[in-house]
């Protein structure tokens, strides 16, 4: 007997498969169909295509749409923040706990202290997280260890994470993210350090893409460009955290580097909108950190959109500025906060987010793309972004392979 067309169907539900410049692609009574991981049939349902399956998984109503895109997330880490948090509602700032060594050096901390097995056993109920609420895709920062076998540590945790829950990752360099004690003063010298590791890191497969934090509390513009000069050497794409508490012109500088990304951008200027318009470089929304650090200053929504700059939507996951462990309510803050619609969320979470970690396979339900779906047990896709908490997802496929 020939093997079947099909590894497994999925039927009953409807799709929203976001293939479409505008709405969200929407097919009722459909089957969609997966074989080696990728979509092989997408379109209305036929008896006769379930005969064609190895397994048939049959739905009673609910909404299929393509897997979320988590692509910005510092979620490998040791301890928490939350004292940090309280002093920071008694008056604090976050630059001021930055400045006393808190902050970011306290969470490097943690990380330096914990063992490989330990970091992933702290990092996995994070990721677990994330995958139950929908994401089939997570990207993972470094920027905790900040010394060569620390940094290495996190992102070989980015790695295992993978390969222990089945979802996709891409793992970004962001040594650049605060200067360690053993560099005080030198923030040059850190640099260049955290440049010589990066093709040592590279070299041992553990880098998909470079970032940086350029801020007054982080790295200089000059500095940035300086690790982006050595990323593009070895053919790493950029993103960057821009623009976030100041406006430093990164946005601009990271479209410089044909960025995949310029994320934060509550202070991005026009140029630096018109910038990242011109060089195809995504905009990545991060509400949770907006919504914990109570900023006002809104990122330049209607200039993004003015110049048809793809937005992103992220969680940013981290210790300080966004303990966010679902993706689902960080598109449900950037509908309340930054007052995208429920459509652009979605897309947000999924096709400008994949388009955010230059993957070119994901993000819509497509024939040909990645059998990454979600089975929502919802009505119609705004439910995604209108409902705070809860439990909706019902299947999350990674490959075709159920994954939570
Ligand atoms: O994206 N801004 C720098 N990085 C993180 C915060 C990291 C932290 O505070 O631990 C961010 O908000
Ligand atoms: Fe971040």
């Amino acid at each position: 007997m020939s093997a079947p067309r099909f590894d497994g169907i999925a039927v009953g539900a409807t799709l929203a498969t976001l293939d479409a410049d505008a709405g969200y692609g929407i097919v009722e009574n459909a089957a969609l169909a997966w074989k080696d991981g990728g979509i092989a049939y997408l379109g209305p349902h036929d008896p006769a295509l379930e005969s064609a399956a190895a397994e048939v998984r049959r739905f009673d109503g609910g909404v299929i749409a393509p897997g979320l895109v988590d692509c910005h997330t510092h979620l490998v880490f040791a301890g928490d923040r939350a004292a940090e948090f309280e002093h920071r509602l008694q008056g604090a700032s976050y630059e001021e706990i930055a400045r006393a060594g808190g902050g970011i050096l306290s969470t490097v901390r943690a990380v330096r202290e914990a063992g490989e097995d330990a970091l992933l056993a702290e990092s996995l109920p994070r990721a677990k997280a994330l995958i139950a609420d929908g994401a089939t895709t997570l990207e993972i920062k470094s920027g905790y260890g900040l010394d060569f076998d620390n940094e290495r540590k996190m992102l070989r945790v980015a790695r295992r994470i993978g390969e222990e829950l089945g979802v996709g990752i891409r793992t970004t360099y962001l040594a650049a993210h605060a200067l360690p004690p053993e560099f005080a003063g030198n923030a040059d010298g850190y640099i260049d350090a955290a440049i010589e590791w990066l093709p040592r890191l590279h070299a041992e497969g553990l880098v998909d893409a470079v970032d940086a934090f350029c801020e007054g509390i982080g790295f200089s513009p000059a500095q940035t460009l300086h690790m982006f000069e050595a990323a593009r050497a070895l053919d790493l794409p950029v993103k960057l955290h821009a623009d976030q508490l100041s406006d430093l012109g990164g946005a601009a500088l990271a479209a410089g580097f044909d960025g995949l990304s310029a994320d934060h951008i509550e202070h991005t200027s026009e140029d630096g909108v018109r910038a990242m318009a011109e060089r195809g470089t995504v905009a990545v929304l991060l509400p949770g950190a907006f919504h914990v650090l109570r900023e006002t200053k809104l990122p330049p929504l209607d200039l993004l959109r003015a110049h048809g700059v793809p937005m992103a939507v992220a969680t940013d996951c981290n210790p300080g500025t966004s303990p966010l462990q679902s993706l689902r309510q960080a598109m449900q803050l950037a509908c309340t906060h930054f007052k995208l619609t429920p459509e652009e969320s979605l897309r947000g979470a999924t096709t400008d987010a994949a388009k955010a970690l230059g993957l070119r396979d994901r993000g819509v339900l497509r024939v040909g793309m990645r059998a990454d779906f979600v089975h929502w047990r919802i009505r119609r896709p705004a439910e995604l972004c209108y409902w705070l908490g809860g439990n909706l997802a019902d299947g999350v496929f990674a490959g075709g392979k159920r994954i939570a």
